[in-house]
């Protein structure tokens, strides 16, 4: 059996053909492809824009820098998430403040989150963990209507809220982040969006993604080579290459989040027997795409370490992972922000007993199945 990593992607020939398409045509930078990515996410979103961008590290610096806040200003995002969630607020010379988790969900909770907001505090990132969504109705009652909300839907393409509507589509928030890596629900190799309904910030994320410059169609300018600075950007663009594998691949997201349900359904029932592990919980109402399947294992209880469960699952070519180490316990956070550990002990105590079990779309009954028989062994034995 070949390896079978804790996540993949999943390319067929259909999405080779498109990114062969555009290498064929004239246009191989952002293009026309790229508009017809966008307009594809807004639709499934039901967004008003979007703006595609290189990776979602990108698209969450893109959208702090977009909402201009003044320095020394405070942004607050979970502590339970990759550290780009959290840079972002750094590389705009905001100060980074950290939230802790409900144990259940693993997300930021309304309660938590109001407790941080003070009177410098002007934005706020939740991170849809694993792909479950955050309650942003209840977050948005909480924090304030003054305080801007970025969702961080790296891992929540295709999930949706408990309202059932799709999860991008900023109805409690300004804007909406995804990201497109191999590992995500869909892939663009590399790649980034950010959706939202406000125009004028559509147009600035527009701007500041090719170095801020500006063609404005209503003003007299001395002919079409014309362009203005306004503000300073970045060249940030995600290419026709790119955009044609994410737009393939979209037209595949049911089908993909289908798949990755039904896996996650087929090892609740057979996890459910061992006893020192916790099968991941999904709030009432919400519908995840599950990005990772993350358990909680009790190591002191199994009498084991986690490293040493992972390195019996290696044995049987089973790739695991760690989502995540705290972002507060980073030397960089640590060192800059004074942030200790014992700080966010929700976070803390999650840390000690995560481990994502392999979970993507291309698993074939045949590798679930090996996962299932040596998870329970490694974790029953
Ligand atoms: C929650 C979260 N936010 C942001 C990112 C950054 O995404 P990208 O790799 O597209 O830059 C990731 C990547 O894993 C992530 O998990």
């Amino acid at each position: 059996m070949d390896a079978i990593p804790y996540g993949a992607q999943w390319i067929d020939e259909d999405d080779i053909r498109a990114v062969q398409d555009v290498l064929r045509g004239e246009l191989i930078t952002q293009g026309p492809v790229a508009e017809r990515f966008e307009r594809r996410i807004c639709e499934l979103t039901g967004a008003k824009y979007c703006v595609s961008l290189a990776n979602a590290t990108a698209a969450l610096h893109l959208a702090v820098m977009a909402l201009d806040i003044e320095k020394g200003c405070e942004g607050i995002t979970s502590t339970n998430t990759f550290v780009a969630s959290c840079h972002t607020f750094v590389h705009s010379g905001l100060k980074p403040v950290l939230a802790d988790i409900d144990p259940r969900t693993f997300n930021v909770f309304p309660e938590d989150l109001a407790k941080r907001v003070n009177a410098r505090t002007r934005v706020l990132i939740p991170v849809h963990f694993a792909g479950q969504p955050c309650d942003m109705k209840a977050i948005r009652s909480a924090v304030g209507k003054d305080i801007r909300i970025i969702e961080d839907a790296a891992h929540a393409i295709g999930s949706r809220y408990s309202d059932g509507t799709p999860v991008g589509n900023c109805k409690y928030s300004d804007m909406t982040v995804f990201s497109f890596h191999p590992v995500k629900t869909i892939t663009s190799g590399e790649g980034g969006a950010i959706t939202t309904n406000d125009p004028a910030l559509y147009e600035r994320l527009r701007s500041i993604r090719i170095n801020g410059m500006v063609k404005d169609p209503l003003k007299d300018t001395p002919g079409p080579w014309y362009y203005e600075i306004r503000h300073l950007g970045f060249n940030y663009r995600l290419t026709d290459i790119h955009c044609a594998l994410g737009l393939s691949q979209l037209g595949k997201l049911d089908r993909f989040v289908e798949r990755r349900r039904r896996i996650v359904a087929r090892y609740n029932k057979e996890f459910a027997s061992i006893p020192c592990m916790t099968t991941p919980y999904e709030a009432p109402d919400v519908f995840s795409a599950f990005h990772l399947y993350v358990s909680l294992i009790d190591f002191k209880k199994l009498g084991k370490t986690r490293k040493q469960v992972m390195e019996e699952l290696v044995a049987e070519k089973i790739g695991t992972q760690v989502h995540y180490i705290p972002v507060h316990v980073q030397p960089y956070y640590m060192t800059n922000y004074g942030y200790k550990r014992g700080d966010l002990p929700k976070a803390e105590a999650y840390y000690e007993r995560c481990l994502s079990i392999p979970l993507y779309p291309k698993m074939t009954d045949e590798q679930v199945d090996h996962v299932v028989k040596h998870v329970k062994r490694v974790l029953l034995e």
